[in-house]
């Protein structure tokens, strides 16, 4: 069985006082969640929130993560620093930062196996954008995503990597995929993984979707059987709304 994850992805929201704020509002809300919970807060509120995270059931994972252990790499940090800081998820290869920041899929592949080296979790994003979806071909783009970002893992690895399925025209447009749509294109993401690595493996990866997922929609999308979670932008940012998604 696979255990369910829903994870906020904050972007680039919430000075260091306002994520106080939704945390002290997020830790009674979430502390009966089945589910495995994690935030994903900017860089400069980690430290504060992984204090304020102590002893709850809610996770604390960065937005991105580099692959060098330390050295001359001005704007990024290193998987150890994330890890000293209590951090045990990291948000890698997300579309805005393929989109805006050359972002490609083997800097995804570098930023997942050092994150995965360190013992954090690595939350792979893959998705489409709309003309690859209305061409056909987004079966071909993220299985070749996929593979591409776990290529020289051990199977070890693939099963403690979470991928994350977020069709880019869903994200932060208030247009989500279908439940059908959604679950199909998750089991072309398993069967790719089942392709290289065997069935038992790809059986245990856990596959989220993420694309405007909200307190609406959510229980619809996780009751589809190969949803195993959600990575969730904008209504993650209200404690009411990311309660009633991690509470599905
Ligand atoms: P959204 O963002 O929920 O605001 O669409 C999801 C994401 O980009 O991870």
């Amino acid at each position: 069985m696979r255990k369910p994850i829903i994870a906020g992805n904050w972007k680039m929201n919430m000075t260091p006082a306002e994520a106080e704020r939704l945390v002290a509002e997020l830790i009674p809300l979430l502390k009966d969640a089945a589910c495995e919970v994690v935030i994903c807060p900017p860089y400069v509120d980690l430290a504060l929130v992984g204090k304020l995270l102590v002893g709850t059931n809610i996770k604390l994972g960065a937005q991105n993560v580099h692959w060098a252990p330390k050295g001359a790499f001005t704007g990024e940090i290193s998987a150890d620093m994330l890890l000293a800081i209590g951090v045990s998820h990291a948000i890698v290869g997300h579309s805005e930062r393929r989109q805006y920041f050359g972002e490609t899929d083997e800097t995804v592949n570098k930023r997942a196996k050092a994150a995965l080296d360190a013992n954090i979790t690595p939350i792979i994003c893959v998705g489409e954008t709309l003309e690859q979806r209305e061409s056909g071909v987004t079966d071909t783009i993220v299985s070749k995503q996929t593979i591409a970002a776990l290529a020289g893992f051990s199977a070890e690895e693939v099963v403690r990597s979470v991928i994350a399925y977020e069709p880019i025209w869903a994200i932060g447009t208030g247009r989500t995929a279908t439940n059908e749509d959604a679950n199909t294109t998750i089991k072309v993401i398993r069967d790719a993984i089942a392709g290289v690595y065997g069935q038992k493996v790809a059986d245990e990866v856990r596959i989220q979707y993420g694309g405007s997922m909200n307190a609406k929609n959510a229980t619809e999308l996780m009751a589809m059987p190969e949803i195993d979670g959600g990575l969730i932008g904008g209504a993650s940012l209200k404690s009411e709304d990311f309660s009633k998604v991690v509470h599905f």
